[in-house]
């Protein structure tokens, strides 16, 4: 469904990604780790067609994408969602219309079905009754599950998640965890998930991914990556599981509470 064969992408001299290979299937959930400023969001955007890549080839379903003209792309991208680490959301509209926003641009729904829709994705991340508001007047958590009510919108066949349970409580981090199961496995979806969660990782992925300096310097399950020798890995899941004790022990539980 996603194919990067050999993608280097820099910003001026600053070389963000090298060489980078990845292939996923469809149906199947890779998360992306790595230290802020690696080159997560990156790779995310250069999956949309957002950013030039130097070289290298990516494809969408079968579709090479990087050297593809912008009015092709909006074509795919009506196959893809992302949710944007930022928000990305309309400020000028409400939460109504930045969920409804592709569906109105991309179908010719009738209004009752958009309405139908953009409710039902809104119940899905616990936000109804919230659609008349605008942006401004979210908190962070709600205007990040904004993201993802509208990322889901048009029932992508892709999904790009930047960080989605950033910022979340523990019980909505597990709605969007839930969430981004679901949506594999009613819809069939297919996704990529960047994430600093390593619980919400292991729980929603069937690979994952970790970038450092530039390149992926470990792919496989959470608990191959956990038990890696290398050094840069195994630093990673050290501070990274040290930070997790942290935050549990802050609200009161112990690591293994939920185990
Ligand atoms: N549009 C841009 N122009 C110039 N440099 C950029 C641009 N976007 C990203 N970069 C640089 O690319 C590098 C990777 O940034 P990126 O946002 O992909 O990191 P990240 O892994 O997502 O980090 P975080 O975990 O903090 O979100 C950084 O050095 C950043 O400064
Ligand atoms: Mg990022």
């Amino acid at each position: 469904m996603i194919e990067l064969k050999k993608v280097t992408i820099a910003f001026g001299s600053n070389v963000v990604l090298r060489d980078i290979d990845l292939r996923v299937n469809k149906g199947e959930i890779v998360t992306i780790l790595g230290r802020s400023g690696c080159g997560k969001s990156t790779l995310l955007r250069a999956a949309m067609g957002l950013i030039p890549i130097a070289s290298g080839e990516i494809f969408v379903q079968g579709r090479r994408v990087d050297d593809i003209k912008e009015r092709d792309m909006d074509e795919v991208r009506k196959t893809m969602g992302m949710v944007f680490q930022e928000g990305a959301l309309f400020d000028s509209m409400t939460v109504f219309e930045n969920v409804a926003f592709a569906l109105r641009r991309h179908t010719k729904l009738k209004e009752k079905e958009i309405r139908e829709i953009v409710n039902e994705r809104l119940e899905a991340v616990d936000l109804e009754g919230a659609e008349h508001k605008r942006p401004d007047q979210l908190s962070g958590g709600m205007r990040r599950r904004v993201g993802i009510a509208r990322a889901l919108a048009m029932k992508p066949d892709i999904l790009l998640y930047d960080e989605p349970t950033t910022g979340l409580d523990p019980i909505l981090t597990a709605t969007v965890v839930e969430l981004i199961l679901k949506m594999r496995d009613r819809y069939g979806a297919t996704s990529i998930v960047v994430t600093h969660d390593l619980e919400a990782a292991s729980r929603i992925s069937d690979r994952a991914a970790m970038i450092h300096d530039g390149r992926f310097i470990a792919q496989g399950a959470i608990a191959e990556l956990e038990a890696s020798a290398d050094p840069d890995v195994s630093t990673f899941f050290t501070i990274m599981d040290r930070r997790a004790a942290a935050g549990n022990a802050k609200q009161g539980r112990r690591p293994d509470a939920d185990a």
